[in-house]
């Protein structure tokens, strides 16, 4: 395993890949010709002020703005090099292959098991009991809970706390088996202590799939990141590795950013 440093310094290994993206809510742009490249190998945090497109440009990685009334998105954006938006792309099978995990936990109201099963149900992926067993104690594992609820795997997953709730929505994601994880401020409705566990699993899970996470906290972009992607009025100023962008960034606008200046 690379050091945090060693691993920040490594070309990139691009997985997903973004060219000329815009994206339109009736007539107003909040995403202005954006291009980037979502890593496999390094955790990317999208950073920047309220209202500058972070959520929006997130969403069109899994086609979740197809969901929105009025949403329109324009440009390339390719998974392993195949069109996402491609007219053959089925859109249930890419929101599997780029999971999604958002701000407020938000469990199915069904017991913890279910919760992780639910998806491989869907997608086939275990025809058996015993088999869908190991999928869910395997999800769970990697997503840091396994030890806290095996002994009540048939409780509600909305009776456990938040931080595990989030945990549990990982799992969920992880259990159909993605190669992209995208996060839309996951901590940002937990304490100090549940925040530092997803922290921890996301170090854990960054190599075995692409993480992009958004976050208003610098301190977390800076601990969970190796590459960094700083949006202003729907426009990418400045994308890098994480430790020059916050302690050499290129443009006065990241600059004034991360010294807190304006956000
Ligand atoms: N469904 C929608 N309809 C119309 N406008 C929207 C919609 N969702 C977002 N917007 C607008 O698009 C712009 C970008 O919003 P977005 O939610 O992507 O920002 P953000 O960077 O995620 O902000 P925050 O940090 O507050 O979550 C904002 O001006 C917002 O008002
Ligand atoms: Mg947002």
């Amino acid at each position: 395993m690379l050091t945090d440093e060693q691993q920040a310094l490594k070309p990139n290994n691009a997985k997903m890949s973004a060219r000329d993206v815009n994206v339109f809510y009736g007539a107003k742009q909040a995403i202005k010709t954006v291009s980037i490249d979502v890593d496999m190998d390094n955790v990317t945090a999208f950073i920047g002020p309220s209202g500058c497109g972070k959520s929006t440009f997130l969403r069109t990685l899994n086609r979740m703005n197809d969901t929105v009334a009025n949403a329109r998105v324009e440009g390339d954006i390719t998974l392993d090099g195949e069109n996402i938006y491609a007219p053959s792309m089925d859109v249930v099978q890419l929101r599997a292959r780029v999971g999604m995990v958002f701000q407020k936990p938000n469990p199915f109201p069904k017991s913890i098991y279910e919760n992780i099963a639910y998806g491989p149900r869907i997608h086939g992926l275990a025809s058996a009991k015993a088999d869908m067993d190991v999928i869910v104690e395997k999800s769970l594992r990697r997503a840091g809970l396994w030890d806290e609820v095996k002994d009540r795997l048939h409780d509600s997953g909305t009776a456990l706390s938040g931080g595990q709730q989030q945990r549990l929505c990982i799992g969920r994601a992880i259990a159909v088996e993605p190669e992209v994880i995208l996060m839309d401020e996951p901590c940002s409705a937990l304490d100090p202590i549940a925040t530092a566990k997803i922290e921890e699993l996301i170090h854990e899970l960054r190599g075995r799939y692409a993480i992009v996470i958004v976050t208003h906290n610098m301190q977390q972009a800076a601990r969970v990141s190796q590459r960094t992607a700083f949006f202003h009025l729907g426009t990418l100023v400045e994308y890098g590795v994480t430790s020059d962008i916050f302690t050499n960034p290129k443009a006065d606008r990241t600059r004034d950013y991360i010294t807190g200046r304006y956000g």
